[in-house]
């Protein structure tokens, strides 16, 4: 197996971090490209070089390095109230969602839960994203181009309350809109045994009717749970909790599918 740094290719998205600048993030590609709709930019003496690569553009001192999925994820431009990192992380992990698997989600919103699918399955992996709304399709499908992962993720105009999911044989189906328990059935038809629904909500009313209609539905062990995330401020000798906390987003319900 290979070991050492591995040099950029031709196609992969770096993050140009740039000293007293917001970063850029751009595909590293031979010629001139524009970036932020106006300025150019040329990255061919990205191809095959390192991550730590040093240049100078416009009298700024940028290095070149992998994105991370934070990265990526705070370029996003929020339309609807977003997935939080902390939210999609345990999502991800709960539904055991990784390389190669084949997910669904409804609805896009701004893509920001799109986004850690699409970086949890991979290049061989896919997302359906639905919405019933043309605009939240527009901005989500904006922002998984900007991140570079346009071609994981298949867009779909639908409204899944009504009409359900176009796909089968799914390995997990996450449900971020008002009424999950309306789309638990046909989540139940799209998983293959195995696979899991997660629903995600903003109040404790919704999270018990989703876990109603998923334990009616005849899915396995379901279970609820909130996570919260506190950050700390370190300083020598005064370590402590900050003051500020994100204190509510939403609560995950999950269950699996069971044949
Ligand atoms: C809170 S947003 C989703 C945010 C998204 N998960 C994110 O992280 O950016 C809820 C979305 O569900 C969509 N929606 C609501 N009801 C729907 C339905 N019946 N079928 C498809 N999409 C629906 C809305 O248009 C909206 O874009």
């Amino acid at each position: 197996m290979a070991s050492g740094p591995r040099p950029f290719r031709e196609g992969e998205w770096v993050l140009l971090d740039g000293e007293g600048v917001d970063p850029i993030l751009a595909p590293v590609r031979a010629g001139t490209q524009t970036i932020d709709r106006s300025t150019s930019i040329d990255l061919t003496g990205l191809i095959g070089a390192l991550p730590g690569t040093r240049f100078a553009w416009l009298g700024v001192a940028y290095t070149a390095v992998r994105p991370s999925l934070a990265d990526r994820l705070a370029r996003l431009k929020r339309g609807a109230q977003i997935v939080t990192g902390k939210d999609a992380a345990q999502i991800v992990f709960r539904a055991g969602i990784g390389p190669g698997a084949s997910v669904a989600e409804a609805g896009s919103g701004s893509g920001a839960l799109t986004l850690a699918l699409a970086h949890a399955v991979g290049p061989m992996g896919t997302v359906v994203s639905y919405d019933r709304r043309p605009d939240f399709l527009r901005a989500a499908r904006a922002n998984v181009a900007a991140a570079g992962w346009a071609e994981r993720v298949r867009f779909v105009e639908r409204d899944v309350v009504a009409d359900g999911l176009d796909t089968e044989g799914l390995d997990a189906v996450i449900l971020d809109l008002p009424e999950p328990w309306q789309v638990v059935a046909a989540a139940r038809s799209a998983l293959v045994p195995g696979g899991y629904l997660v629903t995600y909500s903003p109040t404790y009313n919704q999270l018990e009717r989703s876990v109603r209609e998923m334990r009616s539905a005849g899915f396995g062990p379901v279970d609820a749970e909130e996570v919260l995330v506190r950050a700390l401020h370190v300083g020598e000798g005064g370590t402590r909790p900050d003051f500020e906390m994100l204190g509510h987003t939403g609560f995950l319900g999950f269950g699996r599918r069971r044949r």
